[in-house]
This record gives C-alpha cells, structure tokens and sequence, in this order.
C-alpha cells in the first residue's frame, strides 16, 4: 500500500480553473475543489487539508477580495496552523500583503504559472509537516514531562498545578476520584515532586489488608505482642520516615484504627502494637479514595475529625469521560508503549475506532483504557487496529435517533449483562473482565437497573 496522497483544498469560483488545477496537481494531490465561501469551509471541516490554494475573488463579490479574506479568517480560526496560498488578481500587491498580514503563508499574482504553484505547493506540504512532527515531539515531551500523568487538557492542568503547589509543602493531602483515574499515580507524583523524594514511597492498600491485620501493617508490633508476632517488626509509618505515606483507599480503614491514626497525624507520634515507647515519625500523609467519605461521615463509618486532618489538601481527578481529547492522547500513547513493548510498531488506531474511543463513557477510567489497548495490541493482526479490536465493536452505532446519553447506556448495558451471564453472575470476574473495581461496577449496575440475578 502506497502512502495516502496528501489533501490539497482548491477554493475557486471559475470551474475552468478549478477543472484545470485538479487536472494537473492531481497526481501529487487528493484534490478538493469548492466554489464559495460557504462549501469551502464545510469541505475543510471534513477532510482537514493541511494547505489551502485560495482565490480571493469570491461570490457574491468576486471583483473585491473581501469575500476571500473572510474565507482565508475563517480557515485559519478552524485550524491556526493550515498553510493558506492565496491567489490575487493582476497588480493587486497591496491586497496580497493585507492577505499575508491576515495569516495567509504566501501569494501568487495572476496568471498563475504552473510550475511555480507546484514548487509553492511542495514547500508548503513540506513546512507543515515539519511543523506538526515538531508539535507531536513538543508534546510527547510536555506529556512525558510530569512524572508519567499524561493530560494535555485544561482539567488536567489545572491538577498538575495542584501537584506543584502542594508537593513542597507537608500538608497532608486528600485524593478524591473514581476508580483507575489515576490516584496512586498521582500521589507518586507528589511525592517526586517533594523535597522528600529521595525518601521512600510507601502504600498501603487499606481495603487489601484483613482487618486485624491493618493495626500491625501500619504501626508494626513488638515481640511476642500477639500469637505469631515472632520479631519486632516495623509498620509501614515508621518505614516511610522521612519520604511519604501513602494511605489508599483510606474509606475501608475501621473505625477504631482511626482513632489511631488521627493521634499520629496530630502529633507525628506512634506506638507499636505491643510497644510503650512512643516513636516519632517524620513523614508526609497522602490519602486517596473512590467512596464518599461524605456519606461515611453522616452514617458514623468515618470519623469527621479524621477527615479534616486528611484533607488539608482535596485534589480530585476528573473521570475520563470528562477529559476531553485527552481520552485520544491517552489511547495512542498507550498504543506506543505497548506496541513497543510487543515488538509491534507502526500500530494506528483506525478512524471509526477513534470515535467510539471518544464516544465510550469509560467507566473504568484509566485503568480501562490501558486494559483494552494493551489487549488489543496483542491480539491485532494487522497494523489498524478497529472497533473489534478494541473489543468495543458493539459501541455506539452511528445511525439512529438515540440521544449519545441512551447510546452509551445501551452499550454499558450490553457489557454488563454479556459479562455477567460469562462469570455466571460472578461480580469480582465480571468487574475485573471489563477493567473496573467492585464498587464501579456495582454502581454501573445499579445505574442502569440490572439486578444479580440476571
Ligand atoms: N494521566 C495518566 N497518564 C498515564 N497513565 C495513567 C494516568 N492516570 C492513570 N494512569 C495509569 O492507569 C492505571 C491506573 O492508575 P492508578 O492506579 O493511579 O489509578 P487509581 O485511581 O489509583 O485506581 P484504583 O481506584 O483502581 O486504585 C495505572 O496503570 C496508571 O499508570
Ligand atoms: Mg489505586
């Protein structure tokens, strides 16, 4: 398979030049012609060209080159960086210039000659593909460059801003968001953005560890302090001297170690299980959850007073979904690493893949993404990956009355209950097959009304 010509747009009101021009730029071009204003900017919409050959003289006012100057406005508002030609008519010099100052790349004056067109043309393509591997390279950089977060959009800068605010201080900081938005990594972030970064990262999983083991995990225990305690061992606090704790789903922590734990946050003082002596211990809290404490705090689940020490600082992730093109950024880069990874390179995403990857509500956030891209990239054949790939072929359909809301639960229906009927109703197989927590997928059900039994 050949390349893809690159597209070329024509906007011209005089079909002999229009016909003329696709017949002989055509073996180095997908041509596309328009005749106005109107049709030109609609043609642009769709197919994107990366440069524009423009005649100023349009419809209704071909004799001025107002028309063609709104034309030449409108593009470059779509997409500041399309190289624009525009073509004056004889003498016209002073129009040509207010057209370069109005962002046009270059002009040529009538009558056009050929060759010269060819060699403008070739420059352009040429410049603007310089300029877009230098925009994709400034922003694998700009990506790469915040501690592994990937994020280009406005609500994951504002969350990167955060991380450099609080990552200097000690506050303690509380991360709130849904399941696989990136909690656990963000808290990593912190820490490498700290003073304390060369100290140690230390997590600990409080829904991970059985209750009457959370005690010892976190403040350790003395010899002989219960049956199996063998050693003194240290907890996880003392262990994160002089780096950073990191308490993750800190909802599951019972009620009676937060007790304990408000006591140590208040006076950086811990006791081992077992232990009378009282340890000081110089270490930064970070505390993440996907539950509302909110609610835990209203039923008496979670301590208020607990709360506020955790949450000097709330960042709170946004869910994917919510993230805008960042839901694209995130797939090819995922593409990338996991392509390489397989010894597989050159993978694309194919365009009706992009769509559902934009239109999917991603329920399990990052995590899921990362999942299905990873799945697909070890079992695609070719070099395009699809929908079916993807698995996310039964996704969004494009035809239909259907409102994008109604899609979506169609689909997060038909996944669910396929799921559910594959494990026999098994939640935590089910969960873990579509990428999502527990929790998540409980909610996902409750939301669109699917009951166990089914
Ligand atoms: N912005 C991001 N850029 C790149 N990778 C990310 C991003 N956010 C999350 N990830 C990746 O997604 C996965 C889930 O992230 P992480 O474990 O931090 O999420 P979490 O919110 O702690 O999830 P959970 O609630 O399931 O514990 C990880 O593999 C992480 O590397
Ligand atoms: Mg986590």
């Amino acid at each position: 398979m050949t390349a893809p010509k690159p597209k070329l747009l024509i906007v011209d009101d005089d079909e002999e030049i229009r016909t003329q021009m696709r017949w002989a730029l055509t073996a180095d071009y997908e041509i596309i012609l328009a005749e106005d204003r109107a049709t030109a900017t609609e043609r642009f919409r769709s197919a994107r060209p990366a440069v524009v050959l423009l005649d100023l003289g349009l419809p209704p006012h071909p004799g001025t080159p107002e028309e063609g100057l709104a034309t030449l406005s409108g593009l470059l508002a779509l997409d500041s960086s399309v190289k624009i030609v525009v073509i004056t008519g004889q003498g016209e010099k002073e129009v040509a210039l207010r057209a370069v100052g109005a962002g046009a790349y270059d002009f040529l004056g009538k009558p056009v000659e050929m060759d010269e067109v060819r060699m403008l043309l070739k420059r352009c393509f040429h410049v603007a593909l310089l300029e877009r591997e230098y925009r994709e390279m400034q922003q694998r950089l700009q990506v790469e460059s915040f501690e592994g977060l990937l994020g280009s959009g406005g609500n994951m800068q504002t969350v990167f801003n955060s991380i450099r605010k609080v990552a200097t201080t000690d506050a303690p900081v509380l991360i709130l968001g849904e399941s696989g938005t990136g909690k656990e990594m963000t808290a990593r972030a912190i820490h490498q953005k700290s003073n304390r970064k060369n100290g140690p990262f230390i997590a600990i999983n409080c829904s991970a560890i059985p209750e009457a083991l959370i005690e010892s995990e976190l403040f350790g225990h003395e010899k002989g302090a219960f049956t199996g305690a063998h050693a003194q061992r240290k907890g996880r606090i003392e262990s994160s001297a002089g780096g950073t704790l990191f308490l993750d789903e800190i909802g599951e922590i019972p009620l009676l170690l937060q007790v304990k734990l408000l006591r140590f946050l208040q006076d950086q003082c811990i006791e081992r299980v077992g232990g009378r002596q009282e340890i000081q211990v110089d270490t930064r809290v970070i505390a993440a959850t996907n539950a509302n404490l909110t609610k835990g705090m209203t039923e008496g689940t979670f301590r208020e007073d607990l709360f506020y020490r955790l949450a000097v600082v709330q960042l709170t992730l946004p869910p994917l979904r919510d993230r805008g093109d960042d839901v694209v950024l995130l797939a090819k880069a995922f593409l990338q690493r996991f392509g390489e990874d397989n010894g597989k390179t050159g993978l694309t995403f194919t365009p009706d893949s992009l769509r559902l990857i934009r239109q999917y509500t991603w329920p399990g956030n990052v995590r899921e993404l990362q999942n299905r891209v990873r799945r697909a990239v070890i079992m695609a054949e070719g070099k395009r990956l699809g929908p079916q790939d993807m698995e996310l072929g039964q996704a969004l359909k494009p035809d239909g009355n259907a409102s994008l809301k109604e899609a979506r639960e169609s689909v997060e229906r038909e996944m669910v209950e396929k799921v559910l009927r594959k494990h026999s109703g098994k939640i935590t197989a089910a969960a873990a097959e579509l990428g999502v927590s527990r929790p998540t997928f409980y909610e996902l059900m409750a939301k669109l009304g699917i009951g166990r039994a089914e």
